[in-house]
């Protein structure tokens, strides 16, 4: 069996789903159940013995050394993380916490449990951190897309949160011999994601006539992968990535924040045609502090050396992913509650706003 962090939320769902349908291991899943953790997404897996969900905080050591000495998982993926960059301007602080000492927290664990392992459970055992390719920093128009060995250099808190748990997993291998392995993945959209991140905001704005707000002049760019493409780059590297090596997973698929927007548009003008286009709510306002303008992945060490590449294109994974928020607006409206109106007056009342 394995042991997941993180498995309520967005990818760490779509993880525990994807990994159950395609295979008969079973997968304990420690979560906080924060505002982005919802048992609702697991909500298919009732009765399925397969899979336990654990309250509890991967800060927590004694939780932790306990679920790993009770359950003997032949591995850690790691999801659990604060993962919203715009919170982590507002608030710091639980991006240090849960990023930075949760991971320092779950190293230290698994590296007592490990070392306690013997024979093939031990040459065999894997801790899988999931990180981001926003610990690369930004990039200009013409420089090459981030690369495996591209130097760190993070320009938001969520993101040097990141940087510094990446460090620790790197430390914790050529110090402690601790077998991990690191992903550096881009932006992903699908099924399950907090309409809080650009994406599922503006499906949800959109069907609610509500202003579909873009940061500055919308020029940024990002690569975007459909997360079930992320998850099997996830079990690839699990199932045959070196420990201490890391890896870029990305779609090739890199696009000005503006032209997904007027994508999403164009897609619910056909599947939820309203009585005006709705190109006509998009709306520039004030941009995020320290905006990182450029993201691009360079995903050709996992190709070539573990096989993997994604099974979507961006036009294929938008339409899947506008048809599931479309077929699945109760969802979105029970995450919608108090907690999340409160986030979207604080993020969104200091912009001001210029129609496009
Ligand atoms: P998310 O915010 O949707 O989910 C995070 C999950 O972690 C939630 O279920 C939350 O309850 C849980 N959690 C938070 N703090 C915890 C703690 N202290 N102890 C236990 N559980 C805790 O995040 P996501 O978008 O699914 O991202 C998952 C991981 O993938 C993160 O590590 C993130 O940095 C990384 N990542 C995300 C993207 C993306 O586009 N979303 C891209 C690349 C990498
Ligand atoms: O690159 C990987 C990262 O992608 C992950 O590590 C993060 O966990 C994940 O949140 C995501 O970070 P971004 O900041 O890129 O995602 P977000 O959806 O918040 O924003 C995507 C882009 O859209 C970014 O350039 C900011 C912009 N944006 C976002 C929001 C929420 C807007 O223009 N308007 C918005 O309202």
């Amino acid at each position: 069996m394995i042991l997941v962090t993180g498995g309520a939320g967005f990818i760490g769902a779509n993880f525990v789903l994807d990994w159950l349908a395609s295979s008969d291991e079973a997968l304990i899943n420690l979560d906080k159940l924060t505002y982005a953790g919802n048992p609702d997404n697991l909500s298919s897996l009732e009765g399925d013995d397969r899979h336990q969900l654990i309250l509890g905080d991967i800060c927590d050591r004694e939780q932790v050394n306990e679920l790993l000495a009770r359950h003997q998982p032949r591995a850690i993926v790691h999801f659990a993380a604060e993962s919203h960059v715009d919170r982590s301007i507002h608030g710091p602080a639980d991006f240090i916490r849960t990023n930075v000492d949760g991971t320092f927290s779950l190293l230290e664990a698994a590296r007592a449990y490990h070392e306690g392992l013997s024979g093939t459970d031990k040459t065999n055992f894997r801790f899988l951190h999931i990180s981001t390719d926003e610990v690369f920093g930004t990039l200009s128009p013409a420089d090459p897309p981030f690369s495996e060995t591209t130097p760190f250099a993070p320009n938001s808190p969520y993101s040097a949160s990141k940087a510094a748990s990446d460090h620790l997993v790197r430390a914790w291998y050529h110090t402690y011999g601790l077998p991990v392995l690191t992903t550096h993945c881009s932006n992903n959209y699908g099924p399950l994601q907090f309409p809080e991140k650009l994406v599922p905001l503006m499906i949800a704005n959109a069907l609610a006539a509500k202003p579909l707000p873009v940061y500055g002049d919308g020029r940024q760019i990002r690569d975007w992968l459909y997360v079930g493409d992320h998850c099997s780059a996830i079990r690839r590297v699990l199932a045959e990535g070196k420990p201490g090596e890391t890896y870029n997973i990305g779609g090739w698929n890199e696009k000005a924040n503006i032209d997904v927007v007027h994508t999403l548009c164009d897609l619910l003008d056909e599947l939820a045609p309203g009585k005006q286009a709705h190109h006509r709510l998009i709306t520039h306002v004030t941009d995020r502090p320290g905006h990182d303008r450029r993201y691009a992945i360079d995903a050709r060490k996992i190709e070539r050396e573990l096989g993997w590449h994604p099974a979507e294109t961006f036009e294929t994974g938008m339409r899947k992913t506008v048809q599931w928020y479309l077929a699945n607006q109760t969802w979105v409206r029970k995450v919608q509650s108090g907690d999340y109106l409160q986030w979207i007056d604080k993020n969104y009342q200091q912009r001001h706003g210029s129609e496009a």
